[in-house]
This record gives C-alpha cells, sequence and structure tokens, in this order.
C-alpha cells in the first residue's frame, strides 16, 4: 500500500497563530503539512520523488503564511519522523531511541511537542509542522532559544540539542517554565548524554520571556 500525500512548507517568515516565528527556505523551513492523501491499495508502486506542487491559501489556518505543497509517496507506516529526514531532507530533527524515550526527534505539531518517531506522517494531515530548521527568522538569525542555547554553552556533542530546543520552546508556550523545578520536570522527556542539564535549564530561563507567545 502507498499513500499519495501532500505535504506543504512555510515559506515566508510569519508569525503563526501559535507565536512561534518560523523560518523562511521551504526546503530549510522544517514546516510540513499533509493537506490530502490518495490510497493506492495492492499497487507495486515505487515511492515517487517529493514534488512542489501548488501552494494552497491559508494552509494550517495560518493566514499570513505562504504555504508551498510538496507531494511525496508514503509507505502508509511512514513516521512523520522518517518522513521529514528520509522524504522531505529535514534532517536537524534527529533520530536517537527510534522508540520514544530520548526526545531528540521532538518536533512541533501546531505549536505542540510531539515525539515524531511515534507519529505517523498520514497521521498529521491538515496540521502544521515546525523543526528545528523552520524557528530562525527572517534574515536568518538564530531563535532566542537557540541564541540562549548558544550563549549558555548547553550542549556537548548537540546530538540532543534540536529535541532540546523545540522542546523547550514548546515548553515555555505551555506555560510550564516558570521554575527551574518545572522547567526540568517539563523537559524530563529529552535525554541528555552529555549532561548539559544545568546549561539547558540556564537558557530556558533567559529565553523563555521572549520566546513566550
Ligand atoms: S528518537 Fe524519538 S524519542 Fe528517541
Ligand atoms: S549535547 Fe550531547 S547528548 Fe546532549
Amino acid at each position: 500500500m502507498v499513500v499519495t500525500t501532500r505535504y506543504a512548507a512555510l515559506r515566508r517568515p510569519a508569525r503563526a497563530s501559535n507565536g512561534l516565528l518560523r523560518g523562511r527556505q521551504a526546503i530549510a523551513q522544517a514546516a510540513a503539512q499533509v493537506v490530502g492523501q490518495q490510497v493506492l491499495a495492492n499497487q507495486a508502486v515505487a515511492p515517487a520523488p517529493v514534488q512542489q506542487v501548488q501552494p494552497l491559501a491559508g494552509a494550517g489556518g495560518d493566514e499570513d503564511a505562504d504555504w508551498p505543497a510538496f507531494l511525496v509517496a508514503l509507505d502508509a507506516r511512514t513516521t512523520l519522523l522518517d518522513a521529514l529526514r528520509e522524504h522531505l531532507g529535514l534532517t536537524g530533527t534527529k533520530k536517537g531511541c527510534d522508540q520514544g524515550q530520548c526526545g531528540a526527534c521532538t518536533v512541533l505539531v501546531n505549536g505542540r511537542r510531539v515525539l515524531s518517531c511515534l507519529t505517523l506522517a498520514v497521521s498529521v494531515q491538515d496540521h502544521s509542522i515546525t523543526t528545528i530548521e523552520g524557528i530562525s527568522g527572517p534574515g536568518g538569525e538564530l531563535h532566542p532559544m537557540q541564541q540562549a542555547f548558544v550563549e549558555h554553552d548547553a550542549f556537548q556533542c548537540g546530538y540532543c540539542t534540536p529535541g532540546q530546543i523545540m522542546s523547550a520552546i514548546g515548553c515555555v508556550n505551555e506555560g510550564h517554565a516558570e521554575s527551574d523545578a518545572a522547567i526540568r520536570e517539563y523537559m524530563s522527556g529529552n535525554i541528555c548524554r552529555c549532561g548539559a542539564y544545568p546549561n539547558i535549564v540556564a537558557a530556558v530561563n533567559q529565553a523563555k520571556v521572549s520566546t513566550r507567545s
């Protein structure tokens, strides 16, 4: 079974309804949205390359956004993580455990944190998906959370960092960053094998005012 799915990725910088500032290049955007599907059962169809198709107006309810759409053929079992990394070339989102235990694959779906390794791509149709590539400003300036991670040296190897940053943005926007204890609790699903936790908490504390929508 092959599911043919249309993805839309944010192209222009725009402030979405959840208040996250999103980046500008379509494929560098990490914003993807499935907007339709066609199931071709019992056909031995080779996966088609990603195609850019006609943008959809107001996709994902983001009225200001220019949402280029992409058509990509996926096995119905494809996770959102594999769709992003292997089909859309958005490799900023990392695969750590691939079983929901490390948080390296964290992305935002409609502004809320999800583990993309546990999310089927076809289950997030008509939702806006933001990954680490999509949070920079229109001129490529770092998101406040990214800047804070740099300033507080909140990483060593950096493998967990995209997931940490996406989770931190979600944590702040959920209102769960009011204290160090709250940050530790609500970021506890993101594992850092390098043990940069104190610096991550400091970075979230610095960025939480400018990150909050
Ligand atoms: S890769 Fe998804 S939680 Fe580890
Ligand atoms: S910085 Fe290496 S795992 Fe977190």
